[in-house]
């Protein structure tokens, strides 16, 4: 595994464990952008001038070496400001020009848990005439292939699940998914924000068209990510503009933040198999020490599979917000996601959890600076929290 960051401040007594809202940008990475902000500040859309040659053929490079880590063309991969948009381009680029080549609008298909960056377009699609259908996840948090295979009707055109939830870390049979929608011809888009990076990942193996992704999620710059657009799949655009991003996306490329990307994405594969091991012995080692503590403790989602930094827990009978309130000076953690619009999780009232156990839950989630040490005093924060709401 690489060394954890040289220059990340220790003195701050607040455990850092809310690592799927966001990651720190590595130093590696800001070193890699830093030319790109200081002296070849080009537009690479500027074809007359060398400033704007050097950004372009940056571009190219960044764009091929993301190609590469994903087993895509480099044609395939479409930036955008992040996943959040990545997925807007999906639904609603892919939806409307089906709506157009088919004759009208047709059927949508996804899963309660996703994100909200996946279900408000699918609810802008349903003004606009779509249908939509939702499937509920198991207990567990999975969806089970047969879910899919009885929904899907005649005029189903796109299925969108994401690799791994954001909230409880379990990890979609997006493969076996995959394979039913293209026997079917149906497009096949999944949400891949919180998984790459963190899990090998080919777009070739897990069969989709359409994949989202975020680089801030896996030590890159906030404000940029993408989305692989697999050849032969028809989208319009969002916007319109300058024709960049072959007309899917027009605006100046943020050459910097596209440069981090793709720094980011490479550090991320160097450790990723033994970043994985040890992110998974701390997170069980957590997940054991609040067990041992609290037996009441209930695990939200499969333990396998599962992200190895992620753990999400219910801690029943106590208040969520007094909980959150009591660890705030301690542990930044989360109850759910980042944009969750501070109502209980979606994602767990989807697995069957009530809404005070919702709102008495904590996402844990470790990143690849977390230590032993940093584990043991969550523990001892967390239990310590519980055992003085308990006693009031
Ligand atoms: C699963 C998932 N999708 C989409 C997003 C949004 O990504 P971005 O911040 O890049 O827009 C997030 C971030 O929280 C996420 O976890």
């Amino acid at each position: 595994m690489l060394p954890a960051h040289p220059n990340v401040e220790r003195r701050n007594v607040v455990i850092n464990l809310d690592h799927q809202a966001t990651t720190p940008c590595h130093p590696s990475v800001i070193e890699a952008m830093e030319p790109w902000w200081r002296e070849q500040w080009g537009n690479p859309s500027s074809r007359q001038h060398r400033l704007g040659l050097t950004a372009a053929a940056a571009i190219g490079s960044a764009r091929e070496r993301l190609a590469r880590s994903l087993g895509i063309r480099s044609e395939e991969l479409i930036f955008t400001s992040g996943a959040t948009e990545a997925n807007n381009l999906a639904l609603l680029g892919h939806a409307r020009a089906r709506a157009l080549s088919d004759g009208g609008p047709g059927h949508l298909i996804s899963v309660d848990s996703e994100h909200h960056a996946v279900l408000d377009p699918l609810m802008q699609l349903k003004e606009e005439g779509f249908q939509v259908t939702l499937l509920t996840p198991q207990s567990n948090g999975l969806i089970q292939v047969e879910q899919l295979d009885q929904a899907i009707q005649p005029n189903t055109q796109l299925v969108s699940v994401m690799v791994a939830n954001n909230e409880i870390g379990v990890i979609q049979p997006i493969k076996e998914l995959s394979a039913v929608c293209s026997s079917q011809g149906i497009t096949m888009h999944s949400d891949a924000a919180q998984a790459y990076g963190h899990l090998p990942m080919r777009a070739e193996e897990l069969g989709c068209d359409l994949i989202s992704l975020s680089a801030h999620k896996f030590n890159g710059p906030k404000g940029i990510g993408a989305l692989v657009v697999r050849q032969g799949t028809t989208l319009q655009p969002l916007q319109w503009g300058g024709g960049q991003e072959q007309g899917l996306r027009a605006g100046t490329l943020p050459v910097p933040l596209i440069m981090g990307m793709a720094a980011a994405a490479e550090l991320s594969l160097l450790d990723q198999k033994s970043r994985q091991t040890h992110l998974r012995t701390l997170r069980d080692q957590l997940w054991q020490g609040l067990k041992d503590q609290n037996p009441a403790i209930k695990l939200n989602g499969a333990l396998q599979p599962r992200l190895a930094h992620n753990l999400n827990i219910t801690i029943p009978g106590v208040s969520g917000s007094r909980l959150h309130r009591a660890l705030k000076p301690r542990l930044a953690c989360s109850s759910g996601s980042a944009c969750s619009r501070g109502e209980p999780s979606h994602v767990l009232r989807a697995i069957g959890r009530s809404r005070n156990e919702a709102e008495g839950s904590l996402r844990l989630s470790l990143g690849r600076d977390t230590t032993t040490d940093e584990i043991v005093a969550a523990i001892e924060v967390i239990t310590s929290a519980i055992k003085a709401l308990r006693q009031t």
